[in-house]
Parts: structure tokens; sequence; C-alpha cells
């Protein structure tokens, strides 16, 4: 009896054993010799990413046995366990996370269905249980190998996308060269952050575009994440190496609830809400047409002057990042004076009417800070579509529901005035500051079209000079400031600078619970 129980025993130590060395092999990918090469290119695996981006020890892998199917193209017999992804659950900041990390020494990361399979698992258990779904990429797209049944992969993963879409926050980080169908799906989700020097992103790479148009261009110069954070727009974050963009990635999820039902979790913070910034009250410049910082404004109204801005090289006329106000979660959307005086443009309403979007998505309240000259006119914008891409703005704004706290600095003027969450669009609590002009457009404008014939006709330039003054002073008067809009009840109250820290706190308590609903339907259609 003795001795059955030792055999048994061993046997089942056996079977530990193999498994424990299984283990490790498996975590050892494509070999050592291409996990040196990643080092070598000042990259990390993705076991060593997910441990940095994950808290210590609460990484647990699924199907790390699981192996691909094909045997075309010397295929057979390269069956690695893991396929090429490493993928599971873990926590940040002990909140509950999925992840998949594609392993470029595994075939260059490329898609097989089986990967495809291991990533839609954890997508699918994501939504399921309503906890964000990181992807770390770094994948020479399609696995060329498997024709189809890659693409098939493929349509299975985008498809997921779509469907969490507004249910789950989406992360995507590119850490390596992503091609083909490995640009997709970051495109589908919420923020995608690239690593420079080490990451690009295309549809095809350079030696494709040779052949297909000539082009000869490098990889950064196609799709390096200066272009894509800068110039396309198509990446919300670019950071110096691995290690900060995973860094950028748990700090964007502190200011995100775990999914479409829940809020965001508050931060308790030592910042008085009722702190007062006397710098405020002189902020403004007496010339209308002089800038200002809005990054100072920011910073002074907002917890600790903690401000994570997103998008952050990509249409600077227009800032958008999270904050904390008062240990709440919130969104920040400000034109910024200092970049062409803060117009908005098509890059301006895209990045804004995105932002505006997922913080609605995602119960996170709307702080907007307004000083806009107006929508950016000419032959560029027109052909470009201003005016579907201005909509966008204007459509996120009106659909949004949750709560909407408006300041007014200094200029609002035209279909900007309107755009920037004015009160017709469903603002919740809407101020001014004594310096604010909401009018139809500046003084200059609107002398220029009411009495140019008068101005043209008066032949002495000084007398010229001095009906313009007289018109655009009591232009000026009339409308060029808060009152008129004050007066109409288009704003709530007009507030001392130094005091907007607390007053939007103030409304953002007096909002946390509210309820709107938008007429039932099958879905939108925003002019895209
Ligand atoms: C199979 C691939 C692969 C792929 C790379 N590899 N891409 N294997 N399918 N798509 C393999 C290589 O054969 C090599 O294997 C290893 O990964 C590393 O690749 P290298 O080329 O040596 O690395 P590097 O020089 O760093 O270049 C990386 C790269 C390049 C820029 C990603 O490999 C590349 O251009 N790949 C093809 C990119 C592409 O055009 N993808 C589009 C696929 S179509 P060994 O065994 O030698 O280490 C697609 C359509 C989907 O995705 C559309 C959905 C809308």
């Amino acid at each position: 009896m003795l001795l059955t129980k030792e055999i048994t025993m061993s046997i089942q130590e056996e079977k530990i054993k193999e498994l424990v060395s299984r283990r490790s092999s498996a975590r050892l990918s494509g070999g050592q010799d291409r996990i040196d090469a990643q080092h070598a290119k000042g990259k990390l695996t993705a076991r060593e990413r997910l441990a940095i981006l994950l808290d210590e020890g609460s990484f647990e892998e699924f199907d790390m046995f699981v192996t691909h199917r094909c045997t075309n193209f010397g295929m057979e017999g390269r069956h690695p366990d893991g396929d090429g992804v490493v993928t599971g659950q873990g926590t940040i900041d002990g909140r509950l996370v999925y992840v998949f990390a594609q392993d470029f020494t595994v075939s260059g990361g490329s898609l097989s269905k089986t990967m495809s399979e291991k990533i839609c698992k954890v997508m699918d258990m994501a939504v399921r249980v309503g906890a964000p779904c990181i992807g770390l990429n770094d994948s020479g797209g399609a696995r060329i190998q498997e024709g189809i049944d890659a693409l098939a992969g493929y349509g299975e993963i985008f498809e997921r996308n779509i469907l969490a879409s507004g249910v789950v926050p989406q992360i995507s980080a590119i850490m390596g060269p992503c091609a083909g169908g490995a640009v997709y799906s970051p495109a589908l989700t919420d923020f995608t952050l690239m690593v420079r020097n080490s990451s690009y992103m295309f549809l095809t790479g350079p030696s494709v575009v040779k052949s297909v148009t000539g082009e000869v261009v490098d990889q950064e110069t196609l799709g390096g994440a200066s272009v894509h954070t800068g110039k396309s727009g198509v990446a919300h974050f670019a950071c110096n190496d691995d290690t900060e963009t995973l860094e950028t990635i748990r700090k964007l999820l502190s200011f995100l609830p775990q999914n479409n039902m829940e809020q965001a979790p508050s931060r308790p913070t030592d910042d008085p809400v009722s702190r007062i910034d006397d710098s405020l009250n002189s902020i403004i410049p007496d010339n209308p047409n002089k800038a200002y910082d809005m990054y100072g404004v920011i910073g002074s109204i907002v917890d600790d002057g903690e401000f994570l801005e997103v998008h952050r090289d990509f249409a600077k006329n227009i800032i958008v990042g999270f904050a904390h106000m008062g240990g709440r979660s919130v969104g920040i959307v400000a034109n910024q004076p200092k970049v062409l005086a803060g117009v908005l443009d098509i890059n301006a309403s895209r990045k804004a009417s995105r932002f505006v979007r997922f913080c609605d998505a995602f119960n996170i309240p709307l702080v907007t800070l307004v000083d806009v000259p107006g929508f950016l006119c000419g032959t560029a914008q027109e052909y470009g579509a201003i005016i579907s891409n201005g909509a966008k703005l204007l459509y996120a704004y009106g659909e949004a529901t949750v709560p909407k706290i408006t300041v007014t600095l200094r200029k609002s003027y035209g279909g900007a005035h309107i755009v920037m969450s004015c009160k017709q669009l469903r603002g919740d609590v809407n101020y001014a500051w004594p310096s604010a002009n909401i009018a139809v457009m500046g003084a200059d404008g609107a002398v220029g079209i009411l009495y140019g014939k008068e101005l043209k006709a008066e032949a002495d330039p000084e007398k010229r000079a001095a009906l313009s003054e007289e018109k655009k002073k009591e232009y000026n008067d009339l409308f060029c400031n808060p009152y008129q809009a004050a007066r109409m009840g288009y704003i709530e109250d007009i507030i001392e600078p130094r005091n907007t820290r607390f007053r939007i706190i103030r409304a953002l308590e007096a909002t946390a619970g509210k309820k709107q609903e938008l007429p039932a339907k099958k879905h939108d259609n925003l002019p895209l």
C-alpha cells in the first residue's frame, strides 16, 4: 500500500516537472537569439512588457500552450507554444485588466488564426466582466503562410473591437513595426500610444510602397511616432521607450472607469477645493489680439496642477486631456490662444470631437474652457471639409449627456461659440469671465461689414480711422462682453477668474447625478 502511494506521488512529481519545464521553454518564445535581437533594437519582449504594465505578481497567463495549425511554406514542425502572443489578465493599481502582447520573436508577431483566437478570448472576457482591454502590438501583420485564415483572424478581432467600443476602454500600444492588419485594430480602439524610434504604423512597408507607387521612403518617415502623433493624428501619445509607454498606459487608466456602467475612480487630494488663484485675474492681456497660454489656466484650476494631455502634438490650437477636480476625473477641452489664436480648424475639430465622445461614452464630465475667434476659413479648409469636420465637434457636444461645465474666458464668436459646449447644446452650467466677448464676430470684422461703405467713402484717413474706432467702441460696448449673454440667461453667471476652480468643482458636484436620455434610435449618423 505504502509502495503504491510512493509510485503515484512520483508520477505526479514527474508530470509537475514536465509542466515546469514546458512552461519555462514556452517563456523563451522564439528563442534566445531572437530575444537578444529584440533587446539590441532597444525593445523589450512581450513578457518583459507585461511585467512593467501590470502590478507585480498579478499576471495570469492564458493559452500558453496554444499552437498554430499551419503546415504551409516551412511551417510544418515549427509550432512554438503560445504562437506569437502572450495573453491573460492582471491588475493595474489593483483594478482588473485583460491584456495581449504580441511577441515579435515568433514569426515577427504575425497574426495566425490561432493567435487571433487567443486575442479574441481576452477581448470577449474583458467585455463579459467589464474591464479594460490593452493590446501591446509588435507585428508584421497577417501571417503570410496562413493566407485567408489569417485575414479571417483579423476580421474576428476587428468585429470585437467594434462591439467593445464604448463598452470597455480599449488601449493599444504600438511597440514595433506594425503593418497591414496590425494597424487597423489599434485604429478602432480608444487610445493609441507609440514608442519613438522603434515603432511604426503603416498599411504597407517601404518596399511595397516603392514597388506600387515608386515612392522611396523610410519606415520613420512613412509611419513613425512623430508622423502619427503630429501629422495624421492616428496616435495619441509618443513615448521615449517601452517603459515610458507602459507607464503612460497605467497613468491613463487612473482617469478611466472600468466600463461604461461605472464612474471613474475618484482620487483623494490635499489640494483644497476652495483654492483661489489671484494670478488668473490678470492672465488675460489688455490687447484682445495678444495671446496667453491656456496651459497656465488648466494648471491653475485642476487638482495638484496635474494634467494628462491627449494628442499633445496634434492640432495644438486645441488642448484635450484628463485631470482631477475635487478628486473627480474630468475631461478638459480648451482652445489654445497661443497657437493659431485658438481657431477651430479641421484637425482641431477631429481631435476634440473624438475626445468628447470618449468622455461621454465613459461617464467622464466635460470641462470646456473657451477662447475661440471662430472657424478657420479659406480654400484649404473648405476643400478639406471643414464643414463636415466642424460638424463632428458640434455633434459630439450636442449628443453628450455627461455633465458639461463651460467657462468662456475671452473670445467666443460665431459658429465656434455654439460648437464649444454652449447652453443650447445642453450645456449644464455655463460661466463667463468678465473679459468674455460672446458675439457673432469680433469688432474689426463687424465694423468692416456694417460700415464698409461709409469708411470707404471717407477720404480723410484720420477721419476714417476715427469713425472706425467710434463704431468699434459702439459694437464692443453692445456685444463684446458677457452681459448680453447673461441678460438672456445664456450663461449662468459671470465669475471672477480667480474663483474658477471652486466654481467648476461646485458645478461638477451639483451635476454628478445628472440623468439625460437621447431619443431611441438604432444608432446615430454623425457626419464622419
Ligand atoms: C509571416 C512574417 C511576417 C508576416 C514578418 N515575418 N512579417 N512572417 N507573415 N506578415 C517574419 C519574417 O519572415 C522573419 O522570420 C521575422 O518575422 C522577422 O521579420 P524581419 O523581416 O526579419 O524583421 P524586420 O527587418 O524587423 O522587419 C519587420 C517588418 C517586415 C517591417 C514587419 O517583416 C515586413 O515588412 N513584414 C511584412 C509586412 C506586411 O506587408 N504585412 C502586411 C501583411 S497583409 P524569421 O523566421 O526569418 O525570423 C495584412 C492584411 C490584413 O496584414 C488586412 C486587414 C485589413
